[in-house]
């Protein structure tokens, strides 16, 4: 954990940010919003019961001027694929620590690699990185990715440096043999100095809004965390120019025991600078239970606001964003289909207009 604190006193204390102006603009929404001077009432048509109607929540805060939504499939100054297989980008490993405690199950990694800005990345893209070595049949390994953990600033500040956090796969196979994940072993075992093939960056799904005033809910499990990680430093660690959050960043973290939290102390942190923009909710699968005893999963602990959240998903600001453990998604779904069921709503036609409208956001695996 040492170095990790290290890394973000280094953040507290950033410049202003360098990052280019605001990119043109296509709007993506069809949905309306009228806004009276302290409260706004926000539409969506959704489909109930075959009918399109619309429905309406009142959200009585100050009223945060109207930010144009900008489609993160349309902007231009992201980068992709800069670095192929065949000429990937050599980084080398600045740093690298174990963020798990000793008696956690199974170890996940904090790495810092050098970029000398040759990796433009934003928070919410993966990188590829291709581990040293040949495959059974003699042939290079094939890349693996991995969401960035850093903001584009990195952990220094200096747009120099891309972070993973990186869980290490150990596992026994039918024959009872240990095997030990390729790439992942290959990341955790780095030391500071060697060489790292990097790719990328890649993917659009998981880019922040613009919108400073956005209401963002971020739902993680285990390494999940990676991209929230990148936004919350964007958030509440660094000085932008043309970015000061003021909205709600509302963190669901699950993990299986508290000695497997990743970054608690920075989002302590987080919550002392900002206690009327940030809520933290960790959910210990094998620590903790619900009223009724059951194992509490990142959507067991999302059902205890289950009300305030789904006010706050009528509210065409709010974007969700879900990164992790596969499994996560479906457990997700089930308490959504019940509470939209209470205002009559299908789910499914609901969610697909979130996601149309880019407020619906899953990387899971
Ligand atoms: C977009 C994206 C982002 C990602 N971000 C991250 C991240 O931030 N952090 C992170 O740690 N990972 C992340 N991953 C996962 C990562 O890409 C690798 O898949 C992971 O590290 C395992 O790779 P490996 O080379 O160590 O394992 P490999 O050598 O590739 O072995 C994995 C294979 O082992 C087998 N296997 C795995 N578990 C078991 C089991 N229990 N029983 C039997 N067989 C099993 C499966 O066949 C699996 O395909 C991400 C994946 C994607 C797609
Ligand atoms: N973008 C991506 O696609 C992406 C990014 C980062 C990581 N990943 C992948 O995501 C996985 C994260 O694993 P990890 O090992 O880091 O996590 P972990 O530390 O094992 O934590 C995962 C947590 O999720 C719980 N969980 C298990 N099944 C669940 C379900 N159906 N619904 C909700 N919660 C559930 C686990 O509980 P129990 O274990 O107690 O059951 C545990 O508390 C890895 O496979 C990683 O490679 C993918």
């Amino acid at each position: 954990m040492a170095s990790a604190s290290a890394a973000l006193t280094a953040a507290v204390s950033l410049p202003s940010s360098k990052s280019s102006p605001l990119p043109t603009r296509t709007s993506i929404t069809s949905l309306e919003r009228i806004g009276f001077s302290k409260t706004c009432l926000y539409y969506r048509n959704v489909s109930i019961r075959g009918r399109v109607v619309s429905i309406r929540a009142q959200v009585t805060t100050e009223a945060p001027a109207k930010v144009e939504k900008i489609s993160k499939k349309n902007e231009e100054d992201v980068v992709v694929n800069k670095f192929k297989p065949k000429n990937p980008y050599t980084g080398r490993c600045l740093l690298n620590t174990k963020i798990t405690g000793d008696d956690a199950p199974g170890e996940t990694w904090h790495m810092v690699f050098s970029t000398e800005g040759e990796v433009p990345y934003r928070e919410g893209q993966s990188i590829g990185v291709i581990p040293d070595g040949v495959d059974k049949n003699g042939k290079p390994h094939k890349l693996r990715l991995y969401s960035i953990a850093s903001s584009a600033l990195g952990d220094f500040g200096d747009s120099k440096t891309v972070s993973l956090c990186v869980k290490r796969l150990v596992y026994t196979n039918e024959q009872g043999e240990i095997v030990k994940g390729v790439c992942s072993n290959f990341l955790c075992d780095l030391k500071p100095g060697a060489e790292v093939k990097i790719t990328g960056p890649v993917g659009k799904e998981m880019l922040m809004p613009k919108d400073p005033n956005a209401t963002i809910i971020m739902l993680a499990t285990g390494t999940g965390i990676a991209p929230f990680r990148s936004f919350l430093w964007k958030m509440f660690f660094e000085k932008h120019e043309d970015y000061k959050f003021n909205g709600l960043a509302w963190l669901f973290l699950g993990v299986p025991t508290s000695s497997s939290l990743l970054y608690k102390e920075e989002f302590e942190k987080m919550k002392e600078k900002a206690p009327n923009n940030f809520r933290l909710d960790f959910a210990v699968s094998r620590e903790q239970t619900n009223e009724k005893g059951e194992k509490m999963y990142i959507q067991t602990r999302m059902a205890q606001y289950a009300e305030e959240l789904w006010e706050l998903l009528k509210k065409d600001n709010t974007y969700i964003y879900m990164c992790g453990l596969k499994g996560m998604e479906k457990g997700i779904d089930d308490i959504m289909v019940s509470l939209a069921a209470k205002d009559g709503i299908d789910w499914a036609e609901y969610k697909k207009q979130l996601k149309k409208g880019e407020q619906w956001n899953v990387e899971v695996y």
